[in-house]
């Protein structure tokens, strides 16, 4: 208990699948959250169940590929709270298609949201955590920010941007005590993935070179999470925390 004592973080896409379970988990260990997504109905019932057990959570109305909503969120999240000490940039979207089937619209949506969405929550965040003279940002990438796959060639594209961005991040702030890292889950049981988990042959194709032969939980990467939020990841940055069963390692 009390890993992320009083540290406010700011989790996107907090309504649902893994953002729903960073928050639980992170509230259990102490943390203040400013919750946000698109959905406003789930979010704001994950606040109140934060706050019905005793944690203390807002829940924001947040569109990450908007900038404006981001300076709002930012503004409204420091006023409430005083400050902002982590932020996890986990809103996403998949699109599944192969390259040539891939539109301009598709691209242009799944990079609104994983990559341009990702660089606003950097770029605005970092204001608020210098004045607070630290921070944690973790971006969650995906195994797929990693290695190659066929049919996700847009948001492929964009967790590897994510990688990236988080590292040049790191390189650029670190001065100023902010740590960037990129955590890469592998196949995790959420809305986005349960229309390919309902048949076994689909879960193993799905699931590839899995050494761990099941998709995770989303609280296996909310553990993840928890480390790098708190103070327990204090001299990791610029660093890739890979979740994913053995997948990337044959
Ligand atoms: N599920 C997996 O297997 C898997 C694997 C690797 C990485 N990821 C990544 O993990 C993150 C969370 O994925 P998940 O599986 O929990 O997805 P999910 O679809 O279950 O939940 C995503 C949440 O993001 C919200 N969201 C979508 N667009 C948004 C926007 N424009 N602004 C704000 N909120 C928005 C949704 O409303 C939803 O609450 C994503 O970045 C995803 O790419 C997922």
């Amino acid at each position: 208990m009390g890993r992320v004592q009083d540290k406010v973080c700011l989790i996107t896409g907090a309504a649902l699948g893994m953002g729903r379970e960073h928050a639980l988990l992170l509230a259990e260990e102490g943390a203040k959250l400013i919750l946000t997504d698109i959905k406003t109905d789930e979010g704001e019932a994950i606040a109140k169940e934060i706050n019905d057990s005793g944690g203390d959570a807002i829940f924001i109305k947040h569109d990450t590929a908007s900038e404006e909503d981001w300076k709002q969120v930012v503004d409204k999240g420091c006023q409430h709270f005083g400050k902002i000490d982590v932020l996890v940039n986990n809103a996403g979207v998949l699109v599944l298609k192969p390259i040539q089937e891939t539109t301009t619209e598709d691209w242009d949506f799944v990079q609104s949201i994983n990559t341009r969405g990702v660089f606003f929550g950097v770029k605005y965040v970092l204001t608020a955590m210098q004045k607070a003279g630290s921070g944690s940002i973790i971006n969650i990438s995906s195994i797929y920010g990693i290695i190659g796959a066929p049919s996700a060639s847009a948001y492929q594209a964009s967790k590897g941007a994510v990688r990236l961005l988080t590292k040049t991040a790191a390189v650029e702030y670190a001065e100023f005590n902010i740590r960037v890292n990129s955590v890469h889950p592998g196949v995790i049981a959420t809305n986005m993935t349960k229309d390919f988990l309902t048949e076994e042959a689909n879960t193993e194709a799905l699931l590839g070179s899995a050494i761990i032969r099941r998709p995770a939980q989303p609280k296996e990467i909310s553990w993840g999470v928890l480390f790098l939020a708190s103070d327990e990841s204090s001299y990791m940055t610029g660093s890739e925390l890979v979740i994913d069963g053995g997948y990337t390692a044959t």
